[in-house]
């Protein structure tokens, strides 16, 4: 099946609020576990998440690493406007800030000390230019993790995808896992992109049924 991409922002107010009140709280700790259990001697600095959504992700980080600074950021408004809550309503707002930009438009180069990106990238259009951007973001020798949907074959594969992990979820949140799940990338696209980049240091691996998951050192 090929990709069929989905609008690139989540930036429906009510999508937004959707989104942020869906319990991923298993796969947010998990996200955030794994960072740890990749690079065990990360003890800290400054963090960008891209594409932070409701920063959940973000405040999980900052509490599991009391001495890292998290920037997320997220072009999509409603999505920053809910992540500034949670982020006060966490007694975080001295640790985590958020911006709203695209991340094509984050200035700077080689200005964090780590990177991570959950379920961005299918959102993307031509996920080179996030490749490159991550790489140029981020200091020589910094951890990333990225992790995103992986697209199955078929369309009746994913709606039984949906309906195995969303079931009694709202409709447009089961909608927008269907959407996602036919705009994401396979292994072997993912390989290739890494490929194309010269990014051979990062690693692929496939945790479950539904993901892919890239990790390793940036030079
Ligand atoms: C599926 S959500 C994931 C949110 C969060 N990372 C999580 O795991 O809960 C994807 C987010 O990426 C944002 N996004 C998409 N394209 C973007 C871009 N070019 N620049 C910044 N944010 C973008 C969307 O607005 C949306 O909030």
């Amino acid at each position: 099946m090929d990709r069929i991409l989905e609008p690139e922002l989540m930036d429906d107010p009510l999508q937004a609020e959707v989104y942020a009140r869906a319990d991923f709280a298993e796969e947010n700790q998990g996200f955030v576990d794994r960072f740890r259990e990749y690079f065990p001697d990360f003890s800290g600095g400054r963090v960008l998440d891209l594409g932070c959504g409701p920063a959940d992700i973000p405040i999980r980080f900052a509490r599991l690493y009391p001495a890292c600074q998290v920037v997320g950021i997220d072009a999509s408004a409603p999505m920053i406007r809910l992540g500034e809550q949670a982020v006060k309503q966490a007694g975080l707002s001295d640790r985590i800030t958020l911006s709203c930009e695209r991340i094509d438009a984050v200035p700077g180069a080689r200005i964090a000390d780590a990177a991570m990106s959950n379920s961005l990238l299918h959102h993307l259009p031509n996920p080179l230019q996030f490749w490159n951007k991550l790489r140029l973001l981020v200091k020589p020798g910094s951890p990333v993790l990225v992790m995103d949907l992986l697209r199955p074959d078929s369309p009746e594969e994913a709606q039984a995808i949906v309906d195995r992990y969303a079931a009694g979820e709202p409709d447009m949140l089961r909608r927008d896992f269907y959407n996602s799940l036919l705009a994401a990338f396979t292994e072997d696209e993912v390989t290739t992109q890494l490929a194309r980049m010269n990014l051979t240091r990062l690693l692929i691996d496939i945790p479950d049924d539904r993901h892919w998951v890239v990790g390793g050192v940036i030079y």
